[in-house]
């Protein structure tokens, strides 16, 4: 039996796992910048939080959640997005008695059963910001913004923002029945899916991406004249920030997204060179999501990025291939018994912040040095029996050429300071 991974997973290994350590780290360090501190939940949760939360004829509830019973017969489900869960936090802990509003950012694997593909994986990883407990447009153009930054500074190519507003509660049900007369017009045109949305979740056949569908769908109402006077300002209000903030950006009034959380601000960022996957983020307003959960009134908005495809677009845009750290100091031994020295040398560099390394694989001195020069060492340290009966170290700088005798005590110094 050959063991692989399951489909839709796989293993990242370097050099490609350099690039997603500097997408991470610069998704973090931009997400802080803005005033977000960090939450880490669990990678399940209890299945009812995501059937409450991301809607029950939602596509990722009805067909993609992994959800299995536990030998004590709970019902848990792999997390297939962050936003319940983060909300789930902040309810668990009452962070709404300690100052209602908050800036949580995340890291971490999501899971969807879907057809696995180029830039759709079972497993992917999420990196998103919430932003709970205010209403305020200038809150949606924040992290509007600072998704477009994080992506632009991860240098994903051909990057354009696409905007829509879904309303509110109050302004839906003249939406819908406006969508409604148009469906029951076209339903012989729509794939099966939609004619079961036409019952279920007649906004989701907005999303559909079949082309039968999106012909059909063609003249369909636009959401945004349907906005009520509270709404059609909010959206005002955010596209003025978006115009302001945004090189490239469209208003799609198809856009409705997959979850069923949202409530006026949605947008979506796509990017060039992904094909049909090419959303790299996406995400909005979610103002009842948490009443929905039991908690108060807690208007909030947040977006999440698919790392997988960020990698993906900026590895296909031919960006600088990321590099695996270099030592910047290769021990050679020459003799065995010089090799405990040796690792006693390279323990204590590397408690001084100096990456350093050794041969664990008994090579001759000159495989030594050849090591050296293919891992990119900076420097070599040449440790032979006249050099420990002195004290001293034979240093190379392979950069120059040159080299000299340093005593051990000193070689720190010298290497830092090189
Ligand atoms: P989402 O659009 O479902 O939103 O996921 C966000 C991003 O995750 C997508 O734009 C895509 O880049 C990536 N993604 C989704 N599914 C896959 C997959 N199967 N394989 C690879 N990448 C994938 C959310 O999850 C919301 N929670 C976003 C949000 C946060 N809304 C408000 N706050």
């Amino acid at each position: 039996m050959q063991y692989k991974t399951p489909s839709g997973t796989r293993d990242i290994l370097a050099p490609e796992v350099c690039l997603w350590q500097q997408m991470e780290a610069k998704a973090c360090e931009l997400a802080q910048r803005a005033g977000y501190t960090e939450i880490r939940t669990p990678v399940f949760e209890n299945t009812e939080l995501f059937v409450r939360g991301i809607g029950e004829a939602s596509e990722v509830v009805q067909k993609q959640m992994y959800t299995f019973e536990t030998p004590g017969g709970e019902s848990l489900t792999l997390r297939p997005e962050i936003t319940a869960p983060v909300m789930r936090a902040y309810l668990e802990h009452s962070m709404y008695k300690t100052g209602a509003f908050r800036k949580l950012y995340y890291l971490g694997p999501s899971f969807r059963y879907e057809r696995a593909q180029k830039g759709r994986w079972r497993q992917f990883s999420h990196f998103g910001v919430e932003a709970v407990g205010s209403a305020d447009a200038l809150l949606d153009v924040e992290t509007i913004a600072l998704g477009w930054d994080i992506l632009t500074e991860c240098g994903v190519p051909g990057l354009k923002l696409m905007l829509n507003s879904i309303g509110c509660p109050g302004c839906r049900p003249a939406y819908h029945d406006a969508l409604r007369q148009y469906v029951t017009k076209q339903k012989d045109k729509l794939c099966e899916d939609c004619a079961r949305r036409a019952e279920e979740n007649i906004l989701r056949i907005l999303d559909c991406k079949k082309e039968q569908c999106r012909a059909a769908m063609k003249d369909v109402p636009r959401i945004p004249d349907f906005l009520c006077a509270d709404c059609a300002e909010h959206f005002g209000a955010v596209r003025k920030g978006v115009e302001q903030y945004i090189p490239d950006w469209e208003l799609e009034t198809h856009l409705v997204r997959g979850l069923d959380y949202y409530t006026r601000t949605v947008y979506e960022y796509v990017a060039g060179e992904l094909g049909s996957q090419n959303a790299v983020g996406g995400g909005g307003r979610y103002d009842q999501l948490v009443e929905e959960l039991g908690g108060p009134e807690t208007p909030s908005v947040g977006f999440a990025l698919g790392l997988d495809r960020i990698v993906l677009s900026v590895q296909s845009a031919g960006g600088d291939s990321p590099v695996v750290r270099a030592p910047v100091v290769f021990f050679v031994s020459v003799g065995d018994e010089l090799r405990p020295e040796v690792q006693k040398m390279v323990v204590e560099l590397r408690r001084s912040s100096i990456a350093a390394d050794m041969d664990y694989e008994g090579r001759s001195v000159k495989a030594q040095f050849r090591a050296a020069n293919r891992l990119g060492a900076r420097f070599v340290a040449v440790l032979g029996p006249e050099e420990a009966a002195s004290g001293m170290v034979n240093l190379k700088d392979l950069s120059t050429g040159s080299q000299q005798q340093v005593p051990t005590s000193e070689l720190a110094d010298r290497i830092a300071n090189g």
